[in-house]
């Protein structure tokens, strides 16, 4: 399998003329690269007016709502997302959870985005506290648990997982390799045939050692997204 490397944007760039610039560099730094399933997840209002066709990035959004029509000021249908192109959708991740998100909130948008075929990276992880406190793999469990309400195994095996801990995201303070890798060992034993993602200040220098040695399947990628330099560096150390 092709590692799955997800760039997420997040509120990033502010400006149009910087998310064109940006993807368009990426695009070109990226044409030749086979062995890595590239996605970029860039702000919503960015998704009509990036070029993706031609290229070998796909589309994600970076959330979505659960229902498919309505009336729901200020909420994006997955249907308008799957209009545009876009394959992917991240739902879950720890910034829109430390905002109100709840689980029962994912569990919906989950189903609303396989509804539509959109793939869905459920994000989960620990927070600083609950690690130190030796609560991980119980948070994680039950993040997984409720996530999964209601879905079939067959539901479940279009999904992809993001394990992110809180306290590694945009701290420049990875979660290393090894540990990493127990925390994989202990989703895969949860999680059979789906690819599980590892995220939090991942970077050109520490991505392979997440895939090889920790036996991710892929790598959600905040900060180093941002640089067009060192994401193509990162995916072209995958390339192999
Ligand atoms: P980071 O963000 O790579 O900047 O830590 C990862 C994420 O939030 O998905």
């Amino acid at each position: 399998m092709k590692p799955l490397i997800v760039a997420n944007w997040k509120m990033n760039p502010l400006t149009l003329k910087g998310a064109k610039l940006l993807f368009d560099a990426v695009k070109r730094g990226v044409k030749d690269i086979k062995n890595v399933e590239i996605v970029i997840c860039p702000p919503f209002i960015y998704l009509s007016n990036i070029q993706y066709l031609k290229s070998n990035i796909k589309l994600g959004a970076q959330d979505c709502f659960w229902s498919e029509r309505g009336a729901f000021t200020g909420e994006i249908s997955p249907l308008m997302l799957k209009d545009l192109g876009v394959e992917y959708v991240t739902l879950g991740h720890s910034e829109r959870r430390k905002l109100g998100e709840t689980d029962e909130m994912i569990n919906k948008k989950i189903k609303a985005a396989l509804k539509v075929k959109l793939k869905p990276i459920l994000c989960i992880g620990e927070t600083e506290k609950e690690r130190k406190a030796g609560k991980t793999f119980q948070i994680l469990k039950t993040q997984l648990k409720k996530a999964f309400v209601n879905l079939s195994n067959s539901q479940i095996v279009n999904l992809s997982i993001a394990y992110e801990p809180v306290w590694a995201i945009g701290t420049g303070n990875p979660c290393e390799p090894k540990e990493a890798k127990k925390v994989y060992l202990f989703l895969r034993k949860i999680l059979k045939n789906i690819p599980i993602l590892y995220g939090g200040s991942a970077n050109s220098e520490n991505a392979a050692s997440y895939i090889q040695e920790a036996n991710f399947q892929g790598l959600l990628v905040g900060g180093a997204s941002l640089k067009a330099k060192e994401f193509i560096k990162l995916v072209k150390n995958l390339e192999s």
